[in-house]
């Protein structure tokens, strides 16, 4: 195994990542103003929404970042990739960053724009393309979810930190599966069959509203399983390291790793169970588009009248 070189420590990784992600927690928990935040933006679909407060999170958090650690690279949902300040040194210019994190600021957006609780903060650290810390934040719960490689997974609540274990020894016609969709159409048409089949052969189906706080959940046995396709890497990259230092199995079909195509997390025995339902129903497809369909989003797309949100604005150019 290659040494964790000293200024990329998991433990300390953790640390600011705990640090941004309770500060990014804090202010999105703060929305106290009547009604709902301004939708600024729609993404892949109309319903694909971006509100003021996934970019002042994620402003918040890249700031926190850069303050203490100004060469990393850091990849967020709204922001994109973006390097950091590299010191020159005297051997020259220095390599690029080892250190990369990942983060979705608000994960769960619908959730959190109709008030309902499961939404979080998901922060991972990458070194060398590795994921060696994660955070997931939980403000409504009073909950935060953490893990290094190699550190077990934990949960910590009321200044408590319980170690995670998901369950094991489950069938699939008792599993409690979660599952989640994307935002276009055609995409939701095959999940939807995908669910529909899957239904009468497990005890029963959750859609929560933020994948990385499923990916908790079955990390803290509160789920048995989960699996999504069309994920983006923030969802996951943090979600993903807490389940399995929780000892569950995180990948994809047909032994591949976890991707935008799909992600597949439970417990050993359950997962492959699940992976091998899945892959005869060959989810990892879309169905056609529909006549009239909306065309998908860019960011100049007009966003008045999003699902019915009140005071909405146009996102800046
Ligand atoms: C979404 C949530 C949701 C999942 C979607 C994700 P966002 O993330 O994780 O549960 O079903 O696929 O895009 O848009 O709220 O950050
Ligand atoms: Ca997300
Ligand atoms: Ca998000």
């Amino acid at each position: 195994m290659s040494r964790v070189p000293e200024d990329a420590d998991p433990g300390e990784l953790l640390r600011i990542a705990r640090e941004a992600a309770t500060a990014a927690g804090r202010l999105l928990a703060s929305w106290r103003r009547d009604g709902r935040p301004d939708v600024v933006e729609v993404k892949s679909s109309p319903t694909d929404v971006v509100t003021e407060m996934d970019r002042q999170s994620e402003a918040l958090i890249t700031g926190h970042i850069r303050a203490v650690r100004p060469g990393d690279t850091v990849l967020g949902e709204e922001g994109g990739q973006t390097t950091g300040a590299r010191p020159l040194s005297a051997d020259g210019p220095a390599g690029p960053a080892r250190v990369r994190w990942v983060v979705d600021p608000l994960d769960g957006t619908v959730n959190y724009l109709y008030g309902l609780p499961d939404w979080s903060v998901s922060i991972a650290a990458e070194v060398d393309g590795l994921v060696v810390a994660g955070v997931v934040e939980v403000p409504r719960h009073g909950e935060t979810f953490t893990a290094v490689a190699g550190g077990g997974a934990w949960l910590h609540r009321d200044g408590n930190a319980m170690p995670l274990h998901c369950n094991t020894g489950v069938s699939l016609g008792q599993a409690l599966v979660a599952t989640g969709f994307g935002y276009a159409a055609e995409r939701r048409q095959v999940q939807g069959e995908v669910v529909a089949a899957l239904l009468p052969r497990v005890r029963d189906i959750r859609r929560g509203g933020s994948a990385a706080v499923e990916l908790c959940s079955v990390a803290a046995g509160r789920l048995d399983a989960f699996y999504e396709r069309g994920l983006n890497y923030w969802d996951y990259a943090a979600g993903g390291l807490i389940a399995r230092e929780a000892d569950a199995l995180v990948g994809g079909l047909g032994g591949r790793t976890e991707s935008a195509s799909m992600t597949v997390a439970a417990g050993p025995g359950l997962y492959q169970q699940l992976e091998t339902f899945l892959a005869s129903l060959n989810p990892e497809r879309d169905g056609p588009r529909s006549q009239g369909q909306d065309a998908l989003a860019g960011p100049e797309r007009d966003v008045s009248g999003v699902i019915g949100v009140p005071r909405v604005r146009r996102a800046r150019t």
